[in-house]
Order: structure tokens, then C-alpha cells, then sequence
């Protein structure tokens, strides 16, 4: 006689092989909504649930509140019976597999703030019943599924195994990002039991997914933060050099090229006036905590933030010396700020360096305006500011400094018609390689 343990397993796997199980996503997202999408796409029913009251009511109108998912993609769903939006937690007993994409900021001690998790993780304990997997994707440090979840989850009296399976596995989604999408990334998958791990991998198979299943919830949340530390301590290198060839008048930007001519050991990261969004400056926080905890002190990854999270301070410098060779003081001066999303064609601005650059533009006496085709309201140095056009009122000011090198902008216009730049993305010559000769531009 199979086992109660073998039962539920046995049948989530048939259910799968089906397309019969409900899909709940737990926060509609950046990361939640196109997974969600993809479940549709893949045959499932689906439940999207998100505290936002006026998120649903979005998703209700045929609206898409991010990028990477069309109005039009929300609009099919909207028509199909497959598919439900709801702010009512006791609709997630009716999902079968409930996916998890709630938010994992920082404190500001720059701690976790596991706030969103745990809440996630009450809501899905009252309404948790026999046959159902959850699966965490938010990214978090080593043991959170088993830490938090997992004791709150049996607390119900429910075991696991038996009733319910458990596993994490990390969105690894770059939003904006048109070469990589839900689709074509792998999955990493681990279950907190092998059986767990079993069913989920089997689930995001079956969206189409390549999948790598590791021994441990625990190895998945490890893998997640050591790709984005991998990236933050990355680009602090390549910042740190932009300090050092600055001093030593070489041009930081032809000395990346020339290495990444390299084809093996050397991988191309951009310095630029530093790093931002939901992930890169978080993420080696959740470990950082997570390792002090356990006695052992990082020095990399903190090393890292430090040097990113002091970009800004180096761009007002740089915006200050800059202005100074044209004779101008940062104080009273005009600077057009050009992009002030995270990082380019995106309509994201969390944690993005305008957040730091401006108020402190702001602080020196500098009259600051900026220019973002994708954030129409950008709060600054407690003033909420609005998008100008980039217009050539906008492009005459005292300086106009780049941040974000969005596609669509008119970088021949702006070359042509600004009297000074500050370009931290090398936005204009590598588009317009002549604009390596005016005296007018200036790099990092
Ligand atoms: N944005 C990215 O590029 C990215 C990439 C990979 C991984 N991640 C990770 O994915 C997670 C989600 O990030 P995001 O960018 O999608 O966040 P987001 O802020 O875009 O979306 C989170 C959504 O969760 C909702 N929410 C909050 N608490 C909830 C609850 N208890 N129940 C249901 N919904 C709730 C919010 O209303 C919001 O709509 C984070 O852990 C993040 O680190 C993000």
C-alpha cells in the first residue's frame, strides 16, 4: 500500500502531467506577474492574489502594472475562465501549488525585512490544507523555507510530506531584459525534502522550463545571493577601476573593451554612478545577517557595498570639478538629469543612485530637473519632481548629467545641444563614437 507520503507526491506529479492543478501566485509583481503569465500560457488555471487592492482592480481592467507583461496578455486572461485576480486570502485554499514573489527589502540597519514574508506565510497558514506545494521565490537568506515557513506551516498540524510539500526556488527574472525571459531561464529548485523538491521541479518542467534540482532549499537560497553578490562585487571592481584610471587620465571605457576581447576568464561588467533595484543591493544583506549569525564575518560582499553605495558621492564630485572647468559653481547651477530609472528601458526607479545623486545636487545648492520617458514622478530631496521633455530649453542648462542610458533618447540631439555633459554610462560615444573628441563631454 503506497505511503501517505508517496500518495500526495504520486498525485501532484499526475495532476501536473494533466495541467489539473490551480496555480495561486502570492504578490502580483515585477517577478509574480510574468510568472503567472507563463503558468496561463503553460495550460493552468490561475489565481492571482495580491494584498493590493488597487493591484487587482488594475488587473481587473485589462491593465498591466509592469512591463514585461502586455495589457493585451492580462486582457486574454481576463476573457478566459482560467484565470481570477483576488485581494480574498481564503481563495487560496481553492490553488493547488501557491507561489510566493512577496517583496524582501532592507531595514534601514540594512537588515532583512522579512515583514512580507512572514505575512505571506500567516494568510497562507490559515487556509492551508491537505495536497497542496508552496513554493517561496522571493530572494532570502540560507533557511528561511525552513526557518519560517516551514514551522508555521505544521504549526496548523498538518506534516509535511504528508500533507503539504514545501520548496524555494529563486526568481532569477531581469526585468526589461528582452534576450532572457520567464521562459528560456533555468530554474534552480530545492525541495525541503527530496520529495518536495521532486514535485516542484516536475511543476516548473512543465512550464517549459529547464530545471536544476539541488539537495536543499537551503543550497537554492545560497545559489540565488552568490549570483547577485557575484554581479554587486563585480561592478565594484569595475567602479573602483573607474576611480583609478581617472586618476591616471586612461579611459576606463576602451580598457573594458580591450579586456573583454578576452574569450574565456573575463567577464564584462560597466562602471556607472552606482547600482540599484529591487535585487543587486539587497540581496548580499539577507547573507551578510545570515553569516554574522553564525559567527562569520564577510568582508567581500561588504567591501562591495561600500564601494557601489559611494558612486553617488563620486558623481556629485565629479559634477562639481565638471562644472568647475567651465568656470561654474554647483551651487545655483542648472543640471539636467537625464534617466533616473535603475538602470536603462526600464520603468523602475527602486533603490535607483538618482535617489542618492539628486537630493544631494539638491543639498549644494543645485536647481535639478530631470528628463525619464519611463518614470513620469521621481521624489527628491523631499520634493516630488516631474519628468521634462527633452526639449532644448531642457538640453541648454548649466550641465546636463546622464544616468541612465535609455534607448529612445536622442543622443545626436543631445550631443549636439548640450553645453556641458556628465555621461556615467559612456551612453553618447558608444553610440556616437565621435563624441570622443568634444570638450564639451565628460566620463565618470
Ligand atoms: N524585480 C526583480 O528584478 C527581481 C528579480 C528576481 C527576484 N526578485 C525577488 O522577487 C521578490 C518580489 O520582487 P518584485 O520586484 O516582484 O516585487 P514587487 O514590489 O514588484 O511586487 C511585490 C507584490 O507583492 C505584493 N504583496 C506584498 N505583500 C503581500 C502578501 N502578503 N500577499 C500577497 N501579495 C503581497 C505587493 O502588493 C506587490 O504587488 C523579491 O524577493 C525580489 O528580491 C526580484
Amino acid at each position: 500500500m503506497p505511503s501517505e507520503a508517496n500518495a500526495i507526491v504520486k498525485q501532484l506529479q499526475q495532476a501536473i502531467q494533466d495541467r489539473q492543478p490551480r496555480i495561486a501566485v502570492m504578490g502580483l509583481g515585477y517577478v509574480g506577474l510574468p510568472l503567472l503569465a507563463s503558468c496561463f500560457k503553460a495550460g493552468y488555471a490561475v489565481l492571482g492574489f495580491d494584498v493590493s487592492q488597487e493591484r487587482i482592480q488594475t488587473l481587473q481592467a485589462g491593465q498591466s502594472p509592469v512591463q514585461d507583461v502586455a495589457a493585451s496578455q492580462i486582457q486574454a486572461m481576463n476573457q478566459s475562465e482560467r484565470a481570477e485576480w483576488t485581494s480574498n486570502p481564503e481563495t487560496l485554499a481553492t490553488a493547488d501549488i501557491i507561489l510566493i514573489c512577496v517583496p524582501t527589502p532592507l531595514h534601514k540597519s540594512k537588515e532583512p525585512d522579512l515583514s512580507f514574508i512572514v505575512q505571506a506565510t500567516e494568510t497562507l497558514a490559515r487556509t492551508l490544507r491537505p495536497g497542496q506545494l508552496i513554493i517561496l521565490e522571493s530572494t532570502t537568506y540560507p533557511g528561511t523555507t525552513d526557518e519560517v515557513l516551514l514551522p508555521a506551516f505544521e504549526a496548523t498540524g498538518l506534516q509535511l510530506d504528508q500533507h503539504f510539500l514545501l520548496a524555494f526556488s529563486p526568481e532569477r527574472i531581469d526585468p526589461g531584459n528582452p534576450t532572457y525571459r520567464v521562459e528560456n531561464i533555468p530554474k534552480v529548485v530545492g525541495g525541503i525534502s527530496a520529495e518536495c523538491g521532486a514535485v516542484a521541479s516536475a511543476f516548473y518542467q512543465s512550464l517549459g522550463l529547464s530545471v536544476h534540482t539541488v539537495s536543499s532549499a537551503r543550497v537554492a537560497e545560497t545559489a540565488k545571493i552568490l549570483e547577485n553578490t557575484f554581479r554587486s562585487v563585480n561592478i565594484a571592481l569595475v567602479n573602483e577601476f573607474a576611480g583609478i584610471c581617472r586618476a591616471l587620465e586612461i579611459d576606463v571605457w576602451e580598457v573594458i573593451e580591450a579586456a573583454a576581447t578576452k574569450p574565456f576568464g573575463f567577464m564584462k561588467f560597466l562602471p556607472g554612478p552606482g547600482i540599484g533595484g529591487h535585487c543587486i543591493p539587497l540581496d548580499p544583506h539577507y547573507l551578510i545577517w545570515k553569516a554574522r549569525l553564525h559567527g562569520f564575518e564577510p568582508r567581500f560582499m561588504g567591501l562591495a557595498d561600500q564601494i557601489n553605495s559611494q558612486m553617488p558621492v563620486w558623481v556629485v564630485q565629479r559634477t562639481t570639478d565638471v562644472l568647475n572647468l567651465a568656470r561654474k559653481a554647483l551651487n545655483g547651477a542648472r543640471i539636467g538629469v537625464l534617466g533616473v530609472a535603475y538602470k536603462a528601458n526600464i520603468d523602475d526607479a527602486r533603490e535607483s543612485p538618482a535617489h542618492a545623486i539628486l537630493p544631494l545636487l539638491m543639498q549644494k545648492g543645485a536647481q535639478v530637473s530631470y528628463h525619464d520617458p519611463y518614470i513620469p514622478r521621481f521624489e527628491a530631496g523631499g520634493q516630488v519632481l516631474k519628468s521634462q521633455p527633452c526639449d532644448s530649453d531642457f538640453l541648454a542648462q548649466d550641465l546636463l548629467l546622464i544616468l541612465t542610458d535609455h534607448q529612445q533618447l536622442d543622443y545626436a540631439r543631445i550631443l549636439a545641444e548640450a553645453p556641458l555633459i556628465l555621461d556615467t554610462r559612456n551612453a553618447l560615444v558608444s553610440r556616437l563614437p565621435e563624441a570622443r573628441l568634444s570638450e564639451r563631454l565628460h566620463g565618470l
